[in-house]
């Protein structure tokens, strides 16, 4: 655990305004700061900062905290490596506490020691006479180029001998802590080394530590490819393979890809803008990161059935994290690397340049997959295309691509152009009704995923969000005693309340949204930043107001204490218990 004074030190000197604005362009609204949401598009501003309780939130999205969950999202970062980076900002030198202890007492920084290591060790044996001979064959028989195995530090895991394990052990690792970085596997005869016989490609994050590795077999052999999980100084769901290159690139668009090695096929063609996901399908995490980055993005997947479908995925992550989306379209090879392989570099930047719109995407897949000689089929086709047109917003882009579609499919424009209105109508009735449904949920608590024991109190959940709003905004109020008593763990009713009031016992006047980051999820974390947002509203977060809070929950959970008790007896009855 980090010291909570030296959290507070940090958060006093790192002032959120100051912080976020070199994010966001604030604007000051009343006695907080206003601004365009990082965290989702939106054009009127939602995103609230409020400097008194030092927190933001934003009404669009939800998303909230203080200046170390900003930092958090912002730049993808564990909560450790948060306060590192606002500390570094505010030239305060961290105690020992860097090295904080992780779930197995295994730190990221002994993880990124390791990583270094290792990936210094495997470049080693691919470069060994003996040991490395089949490594090497294999790149070369992959025509990859000495510059481009140099750039991206590739490297060879011996086959046998646990050479690894007994590397890092000899530097004073300890075999826990290589199983925990995800070099050592265990079995009941002892640890062994995770990579063997593979080539290995490192992961490396935009600040140049080797946070992971991916290693592929040398043949046909399942798995492909073994990936390093998540690990203390790594999540696969955040980073993307090749980013700290292609970031400094000044093309004004990168490249997505799905595999390693069509990354290091492009870099090796002149492609530096190319990146990957790390084996998984693109996540919201990802498409935000690469917004930072860029504003554009050339979607280049594998051209199977798999890389089509993680394609429409990937063009509504990407548009809905604000990028511009293009998808390349590829024919005569499977992935990028083969299509260069096969018909040379410039053929490929033809592809980027006639890379597809959405829409094209579109009109394209869907002619793909009907056959456009059969009326019924085009008929189904077209309908498709309607409802993507009625989707649309902008009222000018519906009209574009309603001329195009009937240009393309020789229909008349009038009669698509009705269709599509009919359509907008009926989809606008049905986004009313699940607006109303929602809203139904939301205020019973239904499907609250956040804090799902919700909807078992809805009041007594209720009153236990302001309660805790005011502690979080007052944690000293938590000493205060209200009918002779202090409040207790007992008397929250949802199990999220409970551990939010447990935080704040626990870290006393040192409390901070921020130090939430360390056990609670972003979600959590935002909906506590939510119930400080719903009292920063008010004026009111008096003592006062505090007890009038206790009493009011304390009765509603004796009262449901009392009434579950006889829900219990009745079910008692009925399984015949009590006569
Ligand atoms: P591909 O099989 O398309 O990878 O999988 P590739 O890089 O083109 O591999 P080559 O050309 O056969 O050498 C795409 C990505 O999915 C992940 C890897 O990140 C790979 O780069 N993957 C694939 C795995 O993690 N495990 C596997 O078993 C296979
Ligand atoms: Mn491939």
């Amino acid at each position: 655990m980090i010291p909570a004074n030296v959290i507070e030190d940090i958060r006093y000197r790192c002032d959120i305004e100051s912080v976020i604005s070199s994010y966001v362009s604030l604007k000051r609204a009343g006695s907080n700061l206003k601004g365009l949401c990082p965290f989702h598009s939106e054009k009127t501003p939602s995103f609230t900062v409020y400097p008194e309780t030092q927190s933001f939130y934003c009404f669009g999205c939800g998303a909230g905290g203080d200046v170390i969950s900003f930092v958090m999202r912002t730049e993808n970062l564990d909560y450790v490596a948060a306060v590192e980076t606002l500390a570094k900002r505010a030239g305060i030198t961290l105690p020992e506490f860097g090295d904080k202890q992780r779930d197995d007492g295994v730190t990221r920084t002994r993880v990124l020691q390791m990583n270094l290591e290792a990936a210094k060790f495997y470049r080693k044996m691919l470069y060994d006479d003996n040991i490395g001979a089949a490594g090497r064959r294999y790149f070369v028989d992959r025509g990859l180029s000495m510059m481009a195995i140099k750039r991206f530090g590739l490297g060879y895991s011996p086959p046998s001998g646990n050479q690894m394990l007994k590397h890092l052990t000899s530097l004073g690792f300890k075999p826990h802590e290589i199983q925990t970085a995800y070099f050592a596997g265990k079995s009941e005869r002892g640890y062994y080394d995770y990579f063997r016989g593979r080539v290995m490609f490192p992961i490396i994050d935009v600040s140049g530590n080797v946070i992971a590795f991916g290693g592929r077999v040398l043949d046909d052999t399942k798995p492909k490819y073994l990936n390093t999980s998540d690990t203390p100084a790594f999540k696969k769901s955040r980073n993307l393979f090749a980013l700290n290159y292609a970031k400094n690139t000044d093309a004004g668009y990168m490249i997505l890809c799905e595999g390693y090695m069509d990354v290091i096929a492009l870099h090796d063609a002149g492609f530096g803008m190319a990146v990957a996901t790390l084996g998984t399908a693109l996540t919201d995490d990802q498409a935000r990161t690469l917004k930072k980055y860029t504003g554009k993005v050339i979607i280049s997947y594998d051209s199977d059935e798999a890389g089509q479908k993680a394609t429409s995925r990937a063009i509504d992550l990407l548009e809905k994290a604000g990028l511009e989306t293009k998808v390349l379209h590829m024919e005569g090879a499977k992935d990028p690397d083969e299509y260069i392989k096969k018909f040379g570099k410039e053929k490929f930047r033809s592809l980027i340049e006639e890379s597809r719109s959405k829409f094209d995407y579109v009109l394209a897949n869907t002619a793909a997959k009907y056959d456009l000689a059969n009326d019924a089929e085009k008929i189904r086709a077209l309908s498709e295309i309607c409802t993507y047109i009625a989707g649309i917003h902008s009222s000018v882009e519906r009209d574009i691509y309603i001329e195009r579609a009937a240009k393309s499919y020789a229909v008349d424009r009038k009669s698509l152009e009705n269709d599509v209105n009919s359509r907008m109508r009926r989809l606008a009735k049905e986004n009313d009704k699940k607006r109303r449904g929602e809203l139904i949920r939301v205020t019973s608590g239904i499907a609250d995923r956040v804090n799902p024991d919700y909807a078992k109190q809805p009041k007594a959940a209720r009153i236990e969000e302001s309660l805790l709003g005011i502690l979080f905004i007052h944690p000293e109020y938590i000493r205060r005693t209200v009918d002779g008593q202090a409040l207790s763990a007992e008397d929250f009713t949802t199990s999220l309340g409970r551990r939010l009031y447990e935080k704040v016992t626990e870290a006393g006047d040192h409390f901070s949204l921020g130090i939430l980051g360390e056990d609670f999820t972003f979600d959590e974390v935002s909906r506590a930043s939510e119930m400080v947002a719903g009292r920063n509203e008010l004026s009111d977060n008096s003592e006062t107001t505090y007890d009038t809070f206790v009493r009011s929950l304390r009765k509603e959970t004796q009262k449901n204490g009392n009434s579950s008790a006889t829900l219990e007896d009745i079910l008692r009855r009925k399984r015949g218990e009590l006569s």
